[in-house]
C-alpha cells in the first residue's frame, strides 16, 4: 500500500524506535528477578525511544514543533505543525514484561490532528490514519464494530490506582455501571492501544479520564477515520484539553456516555 510522505516519515521513525524497545523488552524480562528490578532500565528505554523518534522526525521535517511525554515541549520555526509523541505507552506493562505497549505519534496542523500512528513492536501491529483518508492496520482498512446491543459488547477503561490519584469512588460507580450492562470489561493498560482496538473493532467502546495529549492524539484520529465517535465526558470535542475520552461506534458512544452520566449522578459512597 502506498503511504503519504508524512506517514512514511512516521512509520520509519516508529520502526526504528520499536526495534530498540523490542530488544529492551527481552532485557526487562531478565531484570524482573534482579534486586534493583527493571524500573531504571525502563525509564532509560522510554527516554532513548523518544530521542530516536525526535531525531528521525526532526531530520525529515526540520522546524516542526515537538511535544513528547519524556522531554516536554520544543517549539519549532514552523508554527503550524507539531508532533505529539508518547515513546512508550503502557510503561507498567513493559516494566512487567507484558507485551502490550505502543509508540504513539500524531501530527497536529493548526491545532487539528491530521495524521496518527500507534505501533506495538511486540506483535508488529502498525495502526495508521490520515484525516479524510481512513484508518489501517498493517495496510488493512479498519472499521469500528457494528454491534448495537450492550449485552454483546466488550468495553475497556482506564482506572485510577495506587500512586496515580483520580476519583476512586467515581471510577467504582462507572465500573459498576459497565459490569451491569456490558458482556465484558477490560483494563489493558495502554490508552493508545485501547483506542486503536476500538478502531479495529476488537473493542466496542472505551472510556478514560486524566489522560495527556500524547495518550490521545493519534488514537482519536484512528477511531474517527474508522467510522467511530469520540468525545469528552460531556459529549463535546475538548478531548485533548480535558484529558478525557469516550469512544465507540455511534450507538455505543451514545450509550456509554449515558451510563457514565448516570454513574456521576449516583451518590458518592464513603
Ligand atoms: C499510561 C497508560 C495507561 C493509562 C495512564 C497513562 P504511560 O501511559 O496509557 O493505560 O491508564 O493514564 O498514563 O504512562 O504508560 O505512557
Ligand atoms: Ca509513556
Ligand atoms: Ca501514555
Amino acid at each position: 500500500m502506498l503511504h503519504s510522505a508524512v506517514l512514511n516519515v512516521m512509520i520509519k521513525a516508529a520502526r526504528r524506535a520499536g526495534r530498540g524497545l523490542k530488544r529492551d523488552l527481552g532485557e526487562v524480562e531478565h531484570l524482573q528477578v534482579s534486586l534493583k528490578g527493571p524500573r531504571n532500565f525502563v525509564t532509560a528505554a522510554d527516554r532513548r525511544a523518544e530521542e530516536i523518534l525526535r531525531e528521525e522526525l526532526e531530520k525529515a521535517r526540520p522546524g516542526y514543533g515537538f511535544l513528547g511525554e519524556e522531554g516536554g515541549a520544543h517549539a519549532g520555526t514552523d508554527k503550524s505543525h507539531r508532533w505529539i509523541v508518547d515513546p512508550l505507552d503502557g510503561t507498567t506493562n513493559f516494566l512487567h514484561g507484558i507485551p502490550h505497549f505502543a509508540i504513539s505519534i500524531a501530527l497536529e496542523r493548526d491545532g487539528v490532528v491530521v495524521a496518527g500512528l500507534v505501533y506495538n513492536p511486540a506483535n508488529d501491529e502498525m495502526f495508521i490514519a490520515e484525516r479524510g483518508k481512513g484508518a489501517f492496520l498493517n495496510d488493512h482498512r479498519l472499521r469500528v464494530a457494528a454491534r448495537r446491543h450492550l449485552a454483546d459488547a466488550v468495553v475497556a477503561c482506564g482506572m485510577p490506582h495506587y500512586g496515580r490519584g483520580g476519583d476512586l469512588d467515581l471510577a467504582r460507580r462507572e465500573i459498576a455501571q459497565a459490569q451491569q450492562n456490558f458482556a465484558g470489561l477490560r483494563r489493558y493498560g495502554a490508552a493508545t492501544l485501547d483506542l486503536a482496538w476500538v478502531a479495529a473493532g476488537r473493542l466496542d467502546a472505551y472510556w478514560e479520564r486524566d489522560l495527556s495529549p500524547w495518550d490521545l492524539a493519534a488514537g482519536l484520529l484512528l477511531v474517527r477515520e474508522a467510522g467511530g465517535y469520540v468525545s469528552d465526558m460531556d459529549g463535546r470535542d475538548a478531548i485533548l484539553g480535558k484529558g478525557q475520552i469516550v469512544a465507540g461506534n455511534e450507538f455505543m458512544h451514545r450509550e456509554l456516555l449515558r451510563l457514565l452520566k448516570e454513574a456521576a449522578k449516583e451518590p458518592a459512597r464513603p
